[in-house]
């Protein structure tokens, strides 16, 4: 959203995302990092509510290049004081660097050969009560009944060897949502809220 009734195309409408992740109306002084922000949508739209705003992303699976995509563009265009660093999660070193009041890790997880350590980096880069917002694909039919209940509930996580999930190569692991529970508590994540899941997507809130 450029404003002004600006609204570039995409496959997906963020705003309601925005419904689906509950991040709160008010920002002000929050410290936001957005890990694999894309173009940018949810930096934009924390620093209007009032957050000063990170956004990495190593663009791995954008095909875009730093200063020719659109967070460059859309970021002129709002005037906006994001950062933005092109970097990979792993690189993040919570040694050296301020922490953060929340993390964003929207649909990333899913892409990482190492999500385990990713969630670990993320626990590290959050101030104790920090809150971790995720959304991922995950995987439903593990242990399926035949009403569609997962009956297992226990932990799995599918990987792609190749482009198995959608054709992409860049997919590499579909926990289920016992997994991705299991993965936070097992971490250090407390509070852990299922927020909604909508079709292939689970969305999670979750305190350090
Ligand atoms: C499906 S897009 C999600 C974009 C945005 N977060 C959203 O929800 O609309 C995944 C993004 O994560 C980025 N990404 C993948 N692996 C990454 C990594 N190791 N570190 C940082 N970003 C990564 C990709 O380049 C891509 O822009």
């Amino acid at each position: 959203m450029l404003g002004h009734g600006v609204v570039t195309p995409g496959r997906e409408d963020c705003t309601r995302e925005l419904g689906r992740l509950g991040l709160p109306k008010d920002l002000t002084g929050v410290r936001v990092l957005d890990i694999g922000c894309s173009d940018g949508f949810f930096c934009f739209e924390c620093e209007q509510r009032g957050a000063d705003v990170t956004g990495i992303d190593d663009f791995s699976t954008t095909p875009l290049n730093r200063g020719n995509n659109g967070f460059a563009i859309a970021k002129k265009i709002l005037k906006s004081d994001v950062q933005f660093f092109q970097q990979s999660i792993y690189d993040l070193n919570p040694e050296s660097i301020d922490l953060f009041d929340v993390v964003l890790f929207l649909n990333v997880l899913y892409h990482l050969r190492h999500p385990l350590l990713a969630l670990e980096i993320i626990h590290r880069l959050l101030r104790p009560n920090g809150t971790m917002y995720l959304k991922t694909y995950f995987h439903q039919d593990f242990g399926v009944s035949r009403w569609g209940i997962d009956v297992s509930r226990r932990p799995m996580m599918r990987f792609f060897e190749s482009d198995e999930l959608n054709q992409d190569p860049s997919n590499w692991w579909a926990p289920n949502r016992y997994c991705l529970e299991a993965m936070f508590r097992s971490i250090g994540f407390s509070n852990i809220k299922h927020l909604c899941t909508y079709g292939n997507r689970i969305y999670y809130r979750c305190l350090r």
